[in-house]
């Protein structure tokens, strides 16, 4: 059982079920070595609150003094631990010591014997240096095995790794070929060497690539990434587990983890560090201390899980971006992964939430290519539709612009539209209360890079829509002020169209519109139509929420799948009683649909039962068994005959 429960970018917090207890994605799984226990399951588990461990069923098997023991009382008791136990199959010893003696199906049998909770096939590991033609054999064993270890799961989770080397077409078939098959958790094989010699570009085409063809309602977990640095780069991509063996690696000589690389102990002056093992200690003290290693292994998993608790945290607040690009901005290899991220940025923005509760922040060059950028002009180009030819463009100023550029707009020809050259691109009037365009904090004078691409799009924008474009100056005011009046029928068209569709507007507002306001704000709260409430604007995004009467509006106005979710028939009966809409009954989706999306829900006949907003996108709604796809608003009742 996999379900997802929030979201940002393609990181996501997810509920896995297992055997033994529950794990809560982005997940951590320390490394035990059952033959040398630096810091005990025990341990870990009261200082930390581990849900889960990996080990290495290997090391168990090839051990006569482990493999009795665990055949007789299980994993979970030699290890003394009574959480999830993830086991690991020998791929890394067979590939770093050569053929080892071991038979693909017995070491998968032998994991579901010892009761481990997630056992993984004997893949084959492939090098990113070696040739296509052998990574492509390779490749056909890996599959070849499970597909046949797959009969033999039992209980046991089973995680059937991709491999694929560095190429793409590899990666590509690997992962859609391993996700036809009945594995539990897909896990990105064959990434250690990468990310120890720190070529994190190619470690995001691996990623990536792989992500767009696995199933996405499987858990994704990422073979040997233990260092924090790269946590939230490979949450930020969709990986969903990591293991750590580097936290007693690094104990081992000395090292210590941090979230913008890794130290010395002994080269160490002060230990700026909040963990329980460095606050009130200098290096000396620790370097002298007797239990130097087993102290240092405790620092680098303080600092491990404080990183996937920030994490957690950021995917909640919708900050996951920023703070990718601080983590990235802090070590240049990592920005060659963070630039290569460009590449997907379209697949990623189908997964880009429509908005979020906090506001974009600028903080480094790369914002301004994170896809909810990318979407706003999309939409702007293809969506925003005004009937005037004289355009002219105020610069970026203090937001919201309408109430900045009242009085100036005020003696300005009628028949302008009025424009403002935004960090996000041309924003017009009417459209600065809507996401990102209000709920951003841009720097007064962002960086050259960036500047020059805001100026491009512009320009090209401009160059696109004809007519006349002026940019803004004081001898343009005609003397005679004219009276442009309330801006709120332009503000709810425009919102509209880039909301739900162009065109959209056309089909929502043909009637008499009244809007009713917020009496502090002044903000549009409810869009009544010919005596109808059919929409409401929510304040903090400036996005709107549907009402029934705008539901059958949309729903007459564009035909099937467009903004809908169908659903089986019986199961929308309960939707027109106000409950959600669960991913297991979806049978189709509108492959537009982003997360947080308004969206009619129907049943196999296009009749409207439900509005709602998605939490997932059509490839996911389709794919998970478990779960929530839409969140209900509000039922709608069967129409008599
Ligand atoms: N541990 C580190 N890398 C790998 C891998 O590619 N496959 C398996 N099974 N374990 C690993
Ligand atoms: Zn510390």
């Amino acid at each position: 059982m996999f379900e997802l429960k929030h979201r940002d970018g393609l990181a996501r917090i997810c509920r896995l079920e297992t055997a033994h207890g529950t794990l809560e994605t982005p997940v951590l799984l320390p490394v035990i070595n059952p033959n040398q226990l630096l810091i005990s399951p025990r341990e870990m588990k009261e200082t930390f609150k581990i849900e889960g461990l990996i080990t290495n069923s290997y090391i168990i098997f090839k051990n006569d003094h482990l493999r009795e023991p665990a055949l007789e009382k299980g994993v979970h008791e030699l290890i003394g631990f009574e959480g999830t136990i993830m086991t690991d199959s020998g791929t890394f010893q067979s590939h770093v010591y050569g053929d080892i003696e071991l038979d693909p199906i017995e070491i998968v049998k032998f994991q579901r014997d010892i009761g481990s909770d997630i056992g993984t096939i004997l893949d084959v590991f492939s090098e990113p240096d070696d040739s296509h033609s052998k990574v492509k054999s390779d490749l056909e064993e890996t599959l070849k095995r499970a597909k046949a270890s797959v009969e033999h799961k039992g209980d046991m989770l089973l995680a059937g790794t991709v491999q694929g080397g560095i190429f793409e077409d590899l990666r590509a078939e690997s992962a859609s070929r391993i996700s036809e098959l009945a594995c539990d958790v897909v896990p990105i094989g064959g990434v250690v060497p990468l990310m120890e010699s720190q070529r994190y570009a190619d470690l995001v085409n691996v990623v990536m690539t792989s992500k767009q063809n696995l199933d996405p309602s499987k858990p994704v977990h990422l073979f040997g990434c233990g260092h924090p640095m790269m946590f939230s780069l490979a949450a930020l991509m969709g990986c969903d587990i990591f293991d750590s063996s580097a936290y007693a690696k690094f104990a081992k000589n000395g090292r210590m983890l941090f979230v913008d690389g890794t130290r010395f102990l002994a080269e160490m002056k002060k230990l700026p560090c909040e963990c329980p093992v460095c606050y009130g200690r200098t290096p000396d003290e620790l370097t002298a201390h007797p239990e130097k290693e087993n102290l240092l292994a405790m620092h680098n998993l303080h600092v491990s899980f404080a990183e996937i608790k920030r994490i957690k945290q950021a995917i909640h607040e919708g900050r996951l971006w920023e703070m990718v690009e601080q983590r990235c901005r802090g070590h240049p290899k990592l920005l060659d992964g963070l630039k290569q991220l460009r590449k997907y940025k379209d697949f990623m923005e189908k997964h880009e939430p429509l908005s979020r509760e906090l506001a974009f922040l600028h903080t480094s060059p790369d914002s301004y290519h994170r896809p909810v950028v990318a979407r706003y002009q999309k939409r702007l180009a293809e969506r925003f539709e005004t009937s005037k030819t004289a355009h002219i463009v105020f610069p970026e100023s203090h937001k919201p612009y309408h109430r900045h550029y009242k009085d100036k707009m005020s003696q300005l020809p009628e028949n302008a539209q009025f424009w403002v050259d935004s960090y996000f691109g041309p924003a017009p009037m009417e459209l600065d209360e809507m996401y990102p365009i209000a709920q951003s904090v841009i720097p007064e004078h962002p960086d050259a890079e960036t500047i020059d691409a805001i100026s491009a799009f512009s320009k090209s924008f401009f160059d696109s829509l004809g007519g006349d474009v002026k940019h803004y100056s004081d001898d343009m005011k005609t003397g005679k002020p004219a009276h442009h009046g309330d801006i709120a029928p332009e503000r709810v068209r425009a919102v509209a169209d880039m909301q739900f569709g162009k065109g959209a507007s056309a089909f929502l507002f043909n009637g008499n519109l009244e809007f009713i306001k917020s009496k502090k704000t002044g903000k549009i709260r409810n869009v009544i139509v010919d005596g109808e409430h059919v929409l409401s604007m929510r304040a903090s995004t400036g996005f709107f929420t549907l009402k029934p009467s705008g539901a059958e509006r949309l729903h007459a106005a564009f035909p099937t799948p467009k903004l809908r979710v169908i659903t089986q028939n019986e199961p929308a009966e309960f939707n027109r009683e106000g409950k959600n809409v669960f991913a297991k009954f979806v049978l189709d989706a509108d492959p537009e649909i982003v997360p947080g999306d308004e969206v009619l829900i129907v049943n196999e006949s296009d009749e409207l039962a439900a509005i709602g907003r998605a939490l997932l996108t059509r490839d996911e709604m389709l794919a998970f068994k478990t779960g929530i796809a839409v969140k209900v608003r509000e039922g709608i009742q069967a129409r008599p005959e």
